[in-house]
């Protein structure tokens, strides 16, 4: 069985006023394995964030089922949705979304904290990741204190903290100068190595290329994918942008 598995979904949004519809997200299939990095490009407004945010179950399908390791997202009553995604589920956002009032430290025990944790055993938990992530020596100070990259390994620290089954990223590089996105790339390539699956949603094909696979989205519908297989990151790089430009052609996909 496969980690996550979309059959033939569906998003509709209708206008409040005009009530006039738009597809967002039609006739998606697709499956993550577990330990996969996928990433999903393609133009602005074809529907990334969208099928994010129905992978995070913070939206809902029109028609279709998304199934997480079997369990039909679909039907998780309202009640118990914040705790599934607790407990299933990390986010890392463009804009971090750390509170501001909190420490770092205390940003990433969130999730625990709500999940009733006792401070040991979160202690226990963020240790190596702090170390993994080098913010060891920022753990007290707050978000306003440190730079937009430190925040965003905050921001991965707290997402990875509750060993979800998925780690959902939007953007994860897009507020991020180049050394940084490097960092980060690095940190997700070895957090992948170590058994997280990751599902990346990109503008950046440097940054998709740190991932084994490639989904394109155009139009609300999956246009195409390529897998890294044995190339380097440098032969992906190659075959992603030749791909981009394919599929902003409106041609047909090579191999
Ligand atoms: N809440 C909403 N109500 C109506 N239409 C929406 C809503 N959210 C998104 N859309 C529309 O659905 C389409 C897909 O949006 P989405 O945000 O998924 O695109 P995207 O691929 O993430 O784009 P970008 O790369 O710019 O972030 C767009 O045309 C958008 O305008
Ligand atoms: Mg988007």
């Amino acid at each position: 069985m496969s980690l996550l598995q979309v059959n033939n979904i569906k998003k509709i949004y209708t206008q409040r006023f005009s009530r006039q519809q738009y597809v967002a997200l039609n006739n998606v299939n697709f499956k993550v394995e577990e330990g996969e990095f996928v990433a999903i490009m393609g133009p602005s407004g074809a529907g990334k964030t969208t099928l994010l945010n129905i992978l995070a179950s913070l939206d809902r399908v029109t028609s279709g089922e998304v199934l997480l390791d079997g369990r039909d997202m679909g039907s998780i009553k309202e009640s118990e949705l914040a705790s599934f995604r607790r407990n299933n589920l990390g986010f890392v956002f463009q804009d971090f979304n750390l509170l501001d009032t909190f420490t770092l430290k205390d940003n990433i025990f969130l999730p625990l904290v709500l999940s009733q944790e006792n401070y040991e055993e979160m202690s226990a938990k963020l240790q190596p990741i702090a170390k993994t992530l080098d913010i060891t020596d920022i753990l007290e100070k707050y978000p306003y204190e440190v730079s937009g990259g430190q925040k965003q390994r905050c921001a991965v620290a707290r997402a990875i903290i509750t060993k979800p089954k998925i780690l959902l990223a939007d953007e994860p590089t897009g507020a991020l100068d180049s050394k940084s996105s490097n960092n980060l790339l690095n940190m997700f390539e070895s957090i992948n190595r170590s058994g997280q699956t990751i599902v990346m949603v990109t503008h950046s094909s440097y940054a998709a290329s740190y991932a084994n696979r490639v989904m394109f989205i155009k139009d609300g519908e999956v246009y195409s994918e390529i897998y890294k297989g044995d190339r380097t990151r440098k032969e992906f790089l190659d075959k992603i942008v030749s791909n981009l430009l394919v599929m902003s052609d409106g041609g047909v996909s090579i191999g």
